[in-house]
């Protein structure tokens, strides 16, 4: 079978679709054009291509100029503020730009207004009258949003000029029943104006035979395509009666910008050319744009496969300098919880919040191993912390830990030498040495969902090498095979740290770290990253927990956010759970409460209690006196964070054997109705051993 991997000798420019500059970033936006095209990257980077990644904010267009007359501001003040944000959150989730531009910078405007004139000059663009509704009391042509009315299909009100969101159907402005001016309400009247149109019926021909060359992609956009064909393609409008957006470079529609739509791709090329700029080689962008050698990838939603497909190309088939995309790997959608995403409802995960209160690598670990390729995917939170649990945390995760922890107990934290090889270590150093090439060539054909789940099988097998060498046992009869191990098992953490790199960037440079290296891991090369020899006496770095386990606690507000946010939808009431309070006991006397000798106590020593995981043993020390308590807080705190601390204990409750160990007294905590606790501590500075009244 033919593929379309990239080559040492080609070019690579990379580029996700640039989002609107009107909201935030969620994770359906992640799935399907930032997070595959992040891995691809960063894996053409360690195979050390040529390889540059280009994005930006979309800022102009009837919803943001409709979203600053709602709120008062000028569209300038909403897409600046959503530039830095999903700059901020996209760094923050580790997508790697080489250039975060944006549609409303200058370079922008010039480089849209010459390509829409050569358009215009080689005689692609037709102009035709139309009628078009006119607000007489906003004094204004309504382009596309600006009005609303009554869906001519499904009857439901809300429809817009463009489409009804009801039914999905989509629509020309003047089908509308009783249309209204989307700003003052007004109904709005029929006007003539005169637009100009790109003649796509013209490209038709070419675009076939460009797109029949290309059977190595995805079916889903292939079919796409076949549909708009089989369908004929028309003149498109590329003018729009707008004020916020490009200026049309034509004699006569000098009061009309150029459509967003027609616009924004070519965003890919101004934010090229900013980023040669920046670099201070101002050229720098032609080696990427005006060459055959050139692999031009889109990655977008399926959402906007025509316009990448089919559209874009025609415009670049009639500009003729530019390269033509050389693959669209087009994702389809990710849902949420079962249901449509909708981001005007709130019924959405939002990064920047996802990311206040989660790691990025779990998420991207998830949004890879659920990607949706082929069909529309499911983000299921439960799903979420299973796989994280289970896959980051207990397999690779675990698998370092114990590596690590064994090599700093039995070798003093240095790589034992490697002796003679028995036959599971080949084996070990055989699939450590073809993981590059398998896994690499599942990035290649950014297979996500296969590559999430290969990197995990090597650490499976790591972790079962691991068991059946059992270098705790080796270690008291056999120490050269012991340290044969443990030096194979770093030698795959070290391939696993490269193999992870575009996938879990922070977490493979933390692991790189541990292992005690001062390089950078995404320098590495991805060839030969398996069969990379490791020396004996290099000393380890300091360990770290890789990836923690996510806890019930930590996604059942989420999960509560969201079932309050689809009842909201669907007008249903919305259920207040578990937020009441236990009802309040009998009263009792102030000398029945002064029998209670509270006392606060301060934690010298914790630990586990063995084969009890809810409990912990502290060593207290109240007002000079030692003492032991046993209290069932495990799953809230780990031992260490509670040393040095002070708390409150009920000091003269009846010693009771709790697991073995005498508890005397009792500490006091909170506990909520959504499983959450909290230890009492006193406010400012104050003596262990004081009574509490
Ligand atoms: O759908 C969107 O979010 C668009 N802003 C994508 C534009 S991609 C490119 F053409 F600029
Ligand atoms: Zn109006």
């Amino acid at each position: 079978m033919k593929n379309n991997f990239a080559t040492n000798q080609q070019r690579i420019l990379v580029t996700s679709a640039l989002p609107y500059a009107n909201g935030p970033i969620h994770l359906g936006h992640l799935a399907g054009a930032y997070l595959p095209a992040d891995v691809y990257v960063r894996y053409q980077r360690l195979k050390k291509r040529d390889v540059l990644f280009i994005c930006g904010t979309d800022e102009h267009g009837v919803p943001i100029a409709i979203a600053a007359e709602k709120e008062g501001t000028t569209p300038q003040q909403i897409v600046d503020r959503y530039w830095a944000d999903h700059l901020d959150t996209f760094t923050r989730f580790g997508v790697s730009f080489d250039n975060f531009s944006r549609t409303s910078a200058p370079i922008h405007h010039e480089t849209a207004r010459a390509f829409f004139k050569v358009i215009y000059e080689r005689d692609f663009l037709v102009e035709r009258t139309i009628q078009q509704f006119y607000c007489e009391s906003c004094r204004r042509f309504l382009a596309d949003r600006f009005v609303e009315g009554q869906c001519p299909r499904c009857n439901k009100e809300g429809a817009r000029g463009d489409q009804c969101e009801s039914c999905g159907s989509s629509l020309e402005q003047t089908e509308l029943i009783n249309p209204y001016c989307k700003v003052c309400g007004k109904t709005p009247v029929l006007r003539q104006t005169k637009h100009l149109f790109l003649k796509l019926n013209e490209f038709q021909d070419r675009l076939q035979t460009w797109l029949d060359g290309k059977k190595e992609w995805k079916e889903n956009v292939l079919n796409y395509c076949r549909g708009w064909f089989n369908e004929g393609l028309g003149e498109r409008a590329v003018t729009r009666d707008l004020s916020w957006g490009i200026k049309v470079p034509v004699e006569g529609y000098e009061d009309k910008v150029i459509y967003v739509w027609f616009e924004a791709p070519i965003g890919y090329v101004s934010a090229t050319k900013e980023w040669a700029d920046k670099m201070g080689q101002p050229d720098l962008w032609k080696k990427y744009w005006l060459s055959p050698d050139t692999k031009l990838v889109h990655f977008i939603g399926k959402d906007n496969i025509v316009f990448h497909a089919v559209i874009w190309p025609a415009m670049l088939m009639g500009h003729g300098e530019f390269v033509l995309p050389a693959d669209i790997p087009a994702n389809e959608f990710l849902n949420l919880q079962g249901e449509k995403l909708s981001t005007s409802r709130n019924y959405a995960v939002w990064l920047g919040e996802y990311l206040s209160k989660f790691p990025a690598d779990p998420l991207r670990y998830y949004l890879a191993a659920i990607a949706p390729e082929t069909k529309d995917a499911d983000f299921n939170w439960l799903d979420f912390q299973i796989r994280n649990n289970s896959e980051l945390a207990d397999i690779l995760g675990n698998f370092i830990n114990r590596t690590l922890t064994f090599a700093r107990k039995q070798f003093a934290a240095a790589i034992p030498p490697r002796g003679a090889l028995d036959a599971r270590d080949e084996e070990m150093l055989q699939t450590l040495a073809e993981a590059p090439a398998k896994i690499g060539a599942l990035f290649e054909r950014y297979e996500l969902r296969r590559a999430a789940s290969a990197i995990i099988d090597v650490a499976r097998f790591a972790n079962k090498y691991f068991n059946d060498q059992e270098p705790w046992r080796t270690a008291r009869e056999d120490r050269d095979k012991c340290a044969t191990t443990i030096h194979l098992c770093i030698h795959a953490a070290q391939t696993l740290a490269v193999l992870m790199a575009p996938l879990l960037p922070f977490s493979a440079e933390k692991l790189w770290a541990m292992l005690g290296h001062s390089d950078n891991v995404h320098d590495q090369p991805w060839d030969g990253c398996g069969e990379r020899a490791l020396t004996a006496g290099h000393a380890l770095g300091q360990e770290l927990i890789l990836f923690s386990k996510i806890e019930e606690s930590q996604i059942e507000p989420e999960l509560e956010r969201l079932r309050k946010a689809l009842a909201a939808m669907r007008g249903e009431p919305v259920e207040e759970t578990k937020t009441t309070a236990p009802e309040i006991k009998p009263r009792i006397s102030y000398d029945e409460f002064a029998r209670v000798d509270l006392r606060l106590a301060k934690v010298v020593k914790a630990e586990k209690v063995e084969k009890a995981d809810k409990l912990l043993k502290l060593e207290l020390e109240v007002g000079g006196e030692a003492r032991t308590i046993v209290a069932g807080v495990a799953k809230h705190y780990q031992p260490e964070e509670l040393v040095g601390k002070m708390i409150v204990i009920v000091a003269n409750l009846e010693a009771a054997k709790i697991r073995g160990i005498e508890s005397n007294g009792m500490l006091l905590a909170a506990e909520d109705g959504q499983g959450r606790m909290a230890i009492l501590s006193p406010q400012g500075a104050i003596d262990s051993g004081a009574r509490v009244k």
